[in-house]
C-alpha cells in the first residue's frame, strides 16, 4: 500500500446484549437524533435494509448534499464519508468503522500526484471521487462512474485532460469518448482480481446469462461484458433487461438489491482470481450492523477535517454536482 489517508483511531467494538433488537434500536435512535443513514450498495444486506438511502457514489453524494438531518451516518468507506463532511461542514458525519479505507484512494498519494500534475500544466484534472480530500483539492472536477463519460464529453475537444486515480475507468472512458487522457496508474483491488478464465467458463456454463461489469474492471474483463455501468447502472439494467440470469462483475453487496428488485431472476457473482466464489471489498465490509448501532448511539467515530481542507476540496465536488444536474443525472 502506497499511502493511507489519515483516518484516525478506531475504538474496540464492545459486545452487545444479545437480546437487543438492533434494527428497532437503530430506528429509535435515528428518530431521536434526527439522523439519516446513507449506505453504499457494497454494504452488507442488513445495513442496506436499515438505511434511509442506498446508492452508488453519485447518488450518495447528491443525497448528502441535500439532507436536512443533523447527523449523517455514512455506511460506506472513508472517502465517501469525507465527501459528505465536505458538503456539510456544520453537520456531524459518522463512519461506523474509521478503518474502512479504499485501495484505489490509497494508490494516489498527494505529494506524488502533485509532482505528476506539475508535468502537465495545461491539463484539466478530472478525478474519480474514490480519492482523499487532499487529492480532491488538487482537482478541477470530481466524477463518479455514473457521470465520468458525460463530464469528459462536456469539455471542449482541444482541452487536455489528466484522469485519476483509476486507470481502468480512465481507459474505458477514453475508449468511449475517443479522447486521449493522461492516466494516473491506480486501481481497485476488488475489481482487478476477477478471473478471466473462470468468467469465460461460467459464461459457457450459462449461455443464457448476460455478463455485466463495473468499469473499474480490467479491459479484458470489460471486453466480455454485455453491459458496463456504475453500481446503479448495473442494478437498473438487471431490472429492465429481459434476461433471467446475470453474471455480475462487481462487489457482491449489490446482489442484495438485485435479488430484492427482481426476485424471479438469478444473479451469479463473477469469481475472483483466488479460492473465493464471490468478491467482497474488505474495506466496505469492515462496517457491520453492530458497529453502525454503536456509532449512532455514541455519535462516534466522527469524521473531522480542517476548515482549510474543506474549503480547498469543496469546489470540484460542487462542479460535479452542478454538471450532473445539467445532465439530468
Ligand atoms: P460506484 O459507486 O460509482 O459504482 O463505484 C463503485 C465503487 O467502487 C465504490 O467504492
Ligand atoms: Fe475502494 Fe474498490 Fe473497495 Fe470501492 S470496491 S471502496 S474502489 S477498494
Amino acid at each position: 500500500m502506497l499511502y493511507k489517508a489519515n483516518q484516525g483511531d478506531q475504538k474496540k467494538v464492545e459486545a452487545l446484549d444479545p437480546s437487543l433488537d438492533i434494527f428497532a434500536a437503530i430506528k429509535k435512535l435515528k428518530k431521536e437524533k434526527n439522523a439519516v443513514i446513507l449506505a453504499h450498495y457494497y454494504q452488507e444486506g442488513d445495513i442496506q435494509d436499515v438505511a434511509d438511502f442506498i446508492g452508488d457514489s453519485l447518488g450518495l453524494s447528491q443525497e448528502a448534499a441535500k439532507t436536512k438531518s443533523e447527523i449523517i451516518v455514512f455506511a460506506g468507506v472513508h472517502f465517501m464519508a469525507e465527501t459528505a463532511k465536505i458538503l456539510n461542514p456544520n453537520k456531524k458525519v459518522l463512519l461506523p468503522d474509521l478503518n474502512a479505507g479504499c485501495s484505489l484512494a490509497d494508490s494516489c498519494p498527494p505529494d506524488k500526484f502533485l509532482a505528476f500534475k506539475k508535468k502537465y500544466p495545461d491539463h484539466i484534472v478530472i478525478t474519480y471521487i474514490n480519492c482523499s480530500a487532499e487529492i480532491k483539492a488538487l482537482s478541477d472536477i470530481i466524477c463518479t462512474s455514473s457521470n465520468a463519460e458525460k463530464i469528459v464529453r462536456s469539455l471542449p475537444e482541444n482541452q487536455k485532460i489528466i484522469f485519476a486515480p483509476d486507470k481502468n475507468l480512465g481507459r474505458y472512458i477514453s475508449k468511449q469518448t475517443g479522447r486521449e487522457m493522461v492516466l494516473w496508474d491506480g486501481s481497485c483491488m476488488v475489481h482487478e482480481i476477477f478471473s478471466l478464465e473462470k468468467i469465460t467458463k461460467l459464461k459457457a456454463k450459462h449461455p443464457e446469462a448476460k455478463f455485466i461489469a463495473h468499469p473499474e474492471c480490467e479491459e479484458a474483463v470489460l471486453q466480455l461484458a454485455d453491459y458496463i455501468g456504475s453500481t446503479t447502472g448495473l442494478l437498473n439494467f438487471t431490472k429492465k433487461d429481459s434476461a433471467q440470469t446475470f453474471i455480475v462483475a462487481t462487489e457482491t453487496g449489490i446482489l442484495h438489491q438485485m435479488e430484492k428488485e427482481s426476485p424471479q431472476k438469478t444473479f451469479i457473482p463473477a469469481p475472483p482470481n483466488n479460492n473465493c466464489a464471490c468478491n467482497d471489498c474488505p474495506h466496505m465490509k469492515l462496517n457491520t450492523l453492530e458497529k453502525l448501532y454503536i456509532c449512532l448511539r455514541d455519535e462516534s467515530p466522527e469524521i473531522t477535517m480542517s476548515v482549510d481542507l474543506i474549503e480547498r476540496s469543496v469546489k470540484p465536488i460542487q462542479r460535479m454536482l452542478e454538471l450532473s444536474a445539467q445532465f439530468g443525472l
